[in-house]
């Protein structure tokens, strides 16, 4: 079976980290190109962590463009309180060698999914500017968009304030921008990624394991875990980001439903916040433009990062 080609727009990012290891091990997907965003920090850490986390992992083959340095209609509030100052704090990783390409985030973006030959998938994991800019800039290219499988916004609830996710709390124009695009979504808000933990008494999973992979995750639980298992005091660390590439993998990890998403622009209380219509389907304004994910099998998906890591730990031994 064909690999899906696929574009991952991050900001690593502790769970981007993880993330990124899920696709690049993956059979499934043909990771085209990566493209970093400021968020967890300044676009320019979140480039350094992105070629460190290639140069581990033997993959650099992978063109990497820088994106955006702040949100469409405001400035980066980068999180040092949850990933530190080098925005990827804990695993000590060599000053990469490698450097991204001569063209922007959106400019890569647009080259690949005019070359390719088939739909392209874009998964985005930190703010969604890049992706804004990409759909406002090529509006002929979008017919050339498989869907576009987020993680952002939440349902029930926010991180940033009560009803914002930080993804979408950064950049909600962009946010907008995305669900409005006619594109279908892929939605993983904080109602399945809360639920998508390494719980603490499994982190000795991957620390007992042999191999660079095994302890540069190892390493990125461990401080991750802080912020998580300390004052969000959560059972473990939150895989937010790896839920959008997970579900690309293999779906029936997840449950979804169908439904109008769209995000608030202009409330005091609730700008950011993301907007899912689950009334009966002949009560709602407007038509589904995506599948909001509210669920999943944690233990296999636990299964498919410890599988991703080996598959990895696997191609180092055998290059
Ligand atoms: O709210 C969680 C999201 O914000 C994740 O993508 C995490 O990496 C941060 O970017
Ligand atoms: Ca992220």
């Amino acid at each position: 079976m064909s690999k899906r080609p696929v574009i991952i727009d991050c900001d690593p990012g502790h769970d981007d980290a993880i993330a990124l290891l899920m696709a690049l091990a993956s059979d499934k997907l043909d990771v085209k190109g990566i493209t970093t965003i400021a968020g967890n920090n300044t676009v320019e850490k979140t480039t350094i962590n992105t070629l460190k986390i290639l140069e581990l992992t033997g993959m650099t083959h992978i063109p990497v463009a820088v994106g955006r340095r702040n949100p469409l209609m405001q400035t980066i509030q980068v999180a040092n309180d949850v990933h530190g100052v080098s925005g990827m704090d804990g695993p000590e990783l060599p000053d990469p060698i490698t450097k991204p390409v001569d063209l922007s985030a959106v400019e890569l973006i647009a080259k690949i999914v005019e070359e390719s030959e088939e739909k392209v998938t874009l998964v985005a994991v930190g703010p969604f500017t890049n992706i804004g800019v990409f759909l406002l800039a090529y509006p002929h290219l979008h017919d050339k968009i498989e869907c576009i499988s987020l993680m952002g916004g939440g349902y029930y609830e926010g991180n940033r304030t009560a009803l914002s996710e930080f993804n979408i709390w950064q950049d909600p124009e962009a946010a907008r921008v995305v669900m409005r695009s006619g594109i279908p979504v892929l939605l993983h808000g904080l109602d399945v990624t809360h639920k998508a933990l390494v719980k603490k008494d499994e982190f000795s999973i991957f620390r007992e394991e042999k191999g660079p992979i095994f302890q540069f995750v190892a390493d990125l639980l461990d401080f991750f875990a802080i912020c998580y298992t300390g004052e969000r005091k959560l059972e473990g660390c939150p895989m937010h980001d790896s839920c959008a590439i997970a579900h690309l993998i293999d779906p029936t990890l997840f449950t979804s439903y169908d439904a109008p998403i769209d995000i608030d622009l202009d409330g005091t209380l609730t700008r950011g916040a993301c907007i899912v219509d689950l009334r009966p389907r002949e009560r709602r304004d407007n038509p589904d433009n995506g599948k909001m994910v509210l669920d999943l099998d944690r233990k296999r998906f636990l299964n498919l990062i410890i599988d991703s890591c080996r598959k990895i730990e696997s191609n180092l031994k055998n290059a």
